[in-house]
């Protein structure tokens, strides 16, 4: 288990909404393995602790709390957001192992990421560019997705676009040739990340996404110009920017500019939360349509699930099964290189530490 996930990163927990400030609003989340309560303090702070008390392992995220702390409400041990137990019903003395671990926790465009690994190493600088529904230049539209896959076929799945062309026939591509064409022939150009991949792609003279098909003519072609950046564990930040076909230079029409931002959290090696966003900017929406998007990616992401889904299931029947790679496989094996490489350095140094030890 230890070796699927990267320790030293920021997770995402969710929308900062889905933390209320009520007694009874303890949030139970599995984040790289771990469970793990996330509660709001009076004050609007956030503290996220491992969701597992310390005296029998009940979930803390059944228990409630009490200004700011969480009262295990199996036999009423109440922890601190240190994670300090400070009472215990029945007794004086508090052993100094009766604490539950917490977690470095950061909100930040209206998400909330918890890091997983050395709190030491904790860097709010790492915590990946974003624009939220709290961004006053922007209408980004909010949602979220279970998925029960494994995180690496996320990770393929964002890191190539050309599976819009089928995949997404009814929502964001088309069934049409001039669809297929466009976003399979589509010249990507990857840069690689310290901690992730850059995408740049230019989707010529193709319809608009299927589902916006209705607000222009029907001949009307353009050119979609994606700036993606994909960061571990799996961040997926991209600008949109959609043009009249063939047009260039700096005059040139926008008809649109859009971030869809979205992370996928893996929960464990079978199934991940997905939290997602879409939307235009206040310059270019008109009314409706960043809700009309965020529709679009609740239906895009049932087709993805479908997908994914049977495709987990495929691949842990056969493991070591062959595979052969084509050529849109370029941006999944890069961003796949990414993670493979942060495993591997992280188990050395775990490994390193061992043998001091
Ligand atoms: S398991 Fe939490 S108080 Fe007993
Ligand atoms: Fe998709």
């Amino acid at each position: 288990m230890d070796d699927m996930f990267v320790r030293n990163a920021w997770y995402c927990a969710g929308w900062d909404y889905h933390l209320s400030q009520g007694q009874k609003s303890l949030l139970a989340r599995k984040i790289a393995g771990e469970r793990v309560v996330l509660y709001r303090k009076p004050d609007g702070g956030v503290v996220a602790m491992e969701d597992r008390c310390c005296h029998r392992g009940a979930a803390l995220s059944l228990g409630q709390k009490e200004g700011d702390c969480v009262r295990c409400m199996y036999h009423g041990l109440k922890f601190g957001p240190d994670g300090v137990c400070v009472e215990i019903p029945g007794q004086d003395t508090i052993g100094r192992r009766a604490r539950v671990r917490t977690f470095p926790v950061v909100e930040k465009n209206n998400w909330i990421w918890v890091w997983m690994g050395d709190p030491d190493k904790a860097d709010e600088d790492l915590i990946c560019f974003s624009v939220g529904p709290g961004n006053p230049d922007w209408n980004i539209k909010t949602s979220e997705m279970r998925i029960n896959a494994n995180y690496r076929l996320e990770m393929e799945n964002l890191a190539d676009l050309s599976h819009v062309a089928f995949v997404h026939q009814q929502t964001l591509g088309g069934a049409d040739l001039e669809t297929r064409r466009g976003w399979t022939e589509v010249n990507a150009i990857h840069t690689v990340l310290e901690r992730g991949l850059n995408t740049k792609y230019c989707i010529r003279n193709v319809p608009v996404f299927h589902v916006l098909t209705h607000l222009f003519p029907p001949e009307a072609r353009f050119d979609l110009e994606f700036d993606i950046n994909i960061t571990i564990p799996l961040n997926w930040v991209t600008h949109i920017k959609v043009y009249p076909a063939g047009t260039e230079g700096v005059g040139r029409q926008l008809i649109s500019e859009t971030y869809t931002v979205q992370t996928v959290c893996p929960e464990d090696e079978d199934g991940v939360q997905y939290y997602y966003s879409w939307g235009e900017s206040k310059a270019t929406d008109f009314p409706g349509v960043s809700d009309l998007l965020r529709e679009t990616l609740d239906k895009a992401f049932v087709e993805d699930k479908t997908m994914l889904e049977a495709q987990h299931v495929r691949r842990a029947e056969k493991p070591d099964a062959p595979m052969i790679n084509i050529a849109v496989d370029a941006g999944p094996n890069k961003m796949l290189g990414v993670l493979d490489k942060m495993l591997r350095e992280e188990r050395e140094e775990r490994e390193a530490i061992a043998r001091v030890a």
